[in-house]
């Protein structure tokens, strides 16, 4: 059974009571909730965390190498500024695909730009929480072709 491990960023913990104008009011218990559902149907076993902290992420990731064939990620806030993270995935060799809940370029200008999308597979941006059910899905297409 494919192993994928799922990483949720910054501030990912407060979805339903965080600007749900942006994110919506789906939790993240929901959110891992649909994504545990998605994985039994395709018969991959995932292993979800949300940190807060760049270095825990990074040690997440640099861990995970060994034991995960891929992983998906809303890097949140990192996104737009962590190096760590980007390297972090890019030494790992791990097929990445990154989410996000909201289209980060319909907003303001500092979320343009992904230190992020340029070592992942693959980006599913704006869909709210349904990125993150898309992305998976897309994550294991691409696990299966290998
Ligand atoms: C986010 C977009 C980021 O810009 C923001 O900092 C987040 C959430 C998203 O899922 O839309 O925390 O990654």
């Amino acid at each position: 059974m494919k192993k994928i491990l799922v990483v949720h960023g910054p501030n990912l913990g407060l979805l339903g009571k965080r600007e749900p104008q942006v994110y919506g009011t789906v939790t993240l218990k929901q959110i891992n909730q649909s994504l545990e559902k998605l994985a039994k149907i395709k018969r991959v076993k995932l292993t979800i965390k949300q940190s807060n902290h760049e270095g825990e992420i990074v040690d997440l990731i640099g861990k995970g190498k060994a034991k995960f064939e891929g992983l998906l990620i809303n890097p949140a806030a990192y996104t737009h500024t962590s190096v760590a993270i980007r390297d972090a995935i890019s030494a790992s060799l791990i097929p990445a695909v990154e989410v996000h809940l909201s289209n980060i370029y319909s907003r303001e200008e500092f979320r343009h730009k992904s230190l992020i999308s340029p070592v992942a597979k693959g980006t599913v941006i704006g869909f709210g929480a349904k990125s993150y059910t898309l992305g998976l899905e897309a994550l294991i297409d691409l696990l299966d072709v290998k």
